[in-house]
């Protein structure tokens, strides 16, 4: 399975921070938020990864490379995971040259992708599901007759509904809904329901003719949810419920909690993040 990792977003929500590292780079415990949806590809059968990259974003690149300057060290077992991991697939890089939209980012991809059904998850979400998001994507892609693109999505309470994109669509089965209609950041009132698009795909590559298709919004950026909403119109797309949890990193307060609840789990420093927390929560 081929995957597009699109990593170009400015990071605006995370400013200062992100003014001169990439978002993707933002530390949940001890390894950037790509390292994990890199993981989370390979464990749903990835063999080869596009990350979309640009400008600012050489820290990626940099960090799944092999680094000479640390040698020995490089045996290191800190580095020993990230090694093995970049060894069970082949991962390349494509710059999105301007910030033009999600959409246009995965459109990049298109020479990388071909004619094959492929993956996306987004470089700043990390999702913690079993079997993995985006297997489950590619599973009821088949049960629908492997035809169509398949999108996650979950609930989403009022106040967020403006940070997602919003579906509007009629049960087929438990959990899967035949998508007719799609907006990206509606206000509330013009929301067609709560349920909000999570950020990980299954697409055929009809969506690159889509986005083609697709013109970009009042600020110059082509979203994805307005060119899957042009696919919905030409051909099937489903969005499916999940089993598992979704962590949006590129959010502060997620950040923090993700990183306090990642660390928990960690043997070696769940007692004093205890501490902490029982000597703050005070
Ligand atoms: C993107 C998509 C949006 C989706 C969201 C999930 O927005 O455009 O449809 O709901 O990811 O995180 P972004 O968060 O990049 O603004």
């Amino acid at each position: 399975m081929k995957v597009v990792i699109p990593a170009a977003g400015l990071g605006r929500r995370f400013l200062p921070a992100t003014k001169s590292m990439p978002k993707e780079m933002l530390p949940v415990v001890d390894r950037p938020v790509i390292h994990y949806v890199v993981e989370e590809a390979v464990a749903a059968g990835a063999t080869n990864i596009v990350i979309i990259t640009g400008r600012g974003k050489r820290a990626v690149e940099d960090y799944f490379d092999h680094n000479p300057d640390l040698g020995s060290i490089g045996e290191a077992r800190e580095l020993e995971e990230l090694e093995a991991l970049t060894r069970k697939v082949s991962i390349y890089y494509i710059r999105q040259r301007m910030p033009k939209g999600l959409a246009n980012a995965i459109h990049c991809a298109k020479h990388f992708v071909g004619h094959e059904p492929f993956g996306v998850l987004l470089g700043d979400t990390i999702n913690v599901c079993t079997p993995p998001l985006l297997e489950q994507l590619k599973t009821r892609f088949t049960e629908l007759g492997g035809k169509y693109s398949v999108l996650s999505v979950e609930s989403v309470p009022d106040s967020k509904v403006k940070d997602y994109g919003i579906v509007q669509g009629h049960e087929v089965a438990p959990g899967v809904l035949e998508v007719e209609r799609m907006v990206e950041k509606p206000r509330l009132e013009d929301a067609p329901s709560r349920l909000g698009i999570t950020g990980a795909y299954f697409l055929t590559p009809s969506i690159f003719r889509a986005i083609e298709e697709t013109a970009p919004d009042a600020t110059g950026e082509t979203q994805l949810t307005t060119a899957l909403n042009t696919l919905a119109h030409q051909e099937k797309v489903y969005a499916v419920t999940f089993q598992g949890r979704r962590y949006d990193i590129g959010d502060r307060a997620i950040w923090l909690r993700t990183n306090i609840e990642f660390a928990m789990r960690n043997p070696a420093l769940r007692e004093a993040v205890l501490a902490a927390l029982r000597e703050y929560g005070r």
